[in-house]
């Protein structure tokens, strides 16, 4: 049984975990220090240690896979908990931490030999993600193997060449369902607007999104061929994407995408 430290349970932590628990094939230690009692709560009657401190030497050295998924701005403290404690040989030490490079890692891990940054995102809770990662040339096939099946538990994974690739991951994929969620935001706040209620809006909006993207995979069509196939000349389709178009929609998902590819950069500078 592969045995799996988790150094954060947060909103992204919780969300691997809880997608995890019924893996008869691993077992599961999570710290987090002011948030033990929560999780104790939220983890009631389930297989899952939870401790309020970084484990002692003894315990460290039990761990095959450790996770760190705190906050990029406190990771060069949390981690610094970390700095002597010799790991388990052959261990994968990860981090899902937005921007923080595996030398970031190496220089404060002594004891730590192979590594892989990883860039989830939300929909592991639902199994319905894709982790993106990329790792340190040493890293061994068969812990290559072991955290892609972990993790294929959680959704689609996609082994990427380098870090800036990772960071450009943590742009499209990692923050994704935050713009899609603001996107699906701004459809239902125009549907109310034309006099839909909250609960119509939420049916038509839903209902179409996943319709389409449904009809995309059925049909294995690109999206400009499907466009075309709706907007016909002079129809109502061709009406309204011209707003669309004139707004820049093009630029403006680019410019999303570059704006957190750039914080991804900068929060991982202090390498
Ligand atoms: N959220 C996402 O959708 C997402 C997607 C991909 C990657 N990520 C990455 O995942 C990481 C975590 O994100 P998150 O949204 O889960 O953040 P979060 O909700 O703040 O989770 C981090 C957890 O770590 C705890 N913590 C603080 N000090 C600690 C310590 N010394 N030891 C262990 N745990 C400690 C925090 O407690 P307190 O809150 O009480 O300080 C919190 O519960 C980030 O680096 C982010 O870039 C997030």
């Amino acid at each position: 049984m592969s045995k799996v430290l988790l150094v954060g349970c947060g909103h992204m932590g919780t969300a691997l975990v809880k997608s995890w628990l019924n893996l008869k094939s691993h077992s599961f230690t999570v710290v987090d220090p002011f948030n033990h009692k929560k999780l104790k709560n939220i983890f009631k009657n389930k297989k899952i240690k939870i401790l309020n401190k970084a484990p002692i030497q003894n315990e460290i050295k039990k761990f095959d896979l450790i996770i760190f998924a705190v906050k990029p701005q406190i990771a060069d403290k949390v981690i610094s908990e970390y700095k002597n404690l010799e790991f388990k040989k052959n261990s994968i030490i990860s981090s899902i931490i937005a921007g923080k490079k595996i030398n970031f890692f190496k220089k404060r891990l002594k004891y730590a030999k192979q590594f892989v940054r990883i860039m989830p995102n939300m929909p592991a809770l639902i199994r319905n993600g894709v982790s993106c990662f990329v790792s340190s040339n040493n890293l061994s096939n068969i812990n290559k193997k072991k955290i892609n099946k972990l993790f294929l538990t959680v959704g689609k994974t996609v082994w990427l060449k380098n870090e800036n690739q990772i960071d450009k991951a943590t742009a499209v994929s990692g923050s994704g369902p935050g713009y899609v969620f603001a996107l699906i935001n701004s459809f239902e706040k125009a549907a109310q607007k034309l006099g839909f209620s909250k609960n119509q809006s939420r049916e038509l909006v839903i209902t179409t999104i996943l319709g389409s993207i449904n009809l995309m995979e059925h049909t294995k069509k690109e999206p400009y061929e499907l466009e075309k196939l709706i907007a016909v000349k002079g129809g109502t389709t061709e009406a309204g994407l011209k707003n669309l178009k004139n707004y820049k929609i093009d630029k403006i998902i680019y410019k999303t995408y570059m704006s957190a590819y750039r914080r991804a950069k900068i929060l991982g500078k202090k390498n």
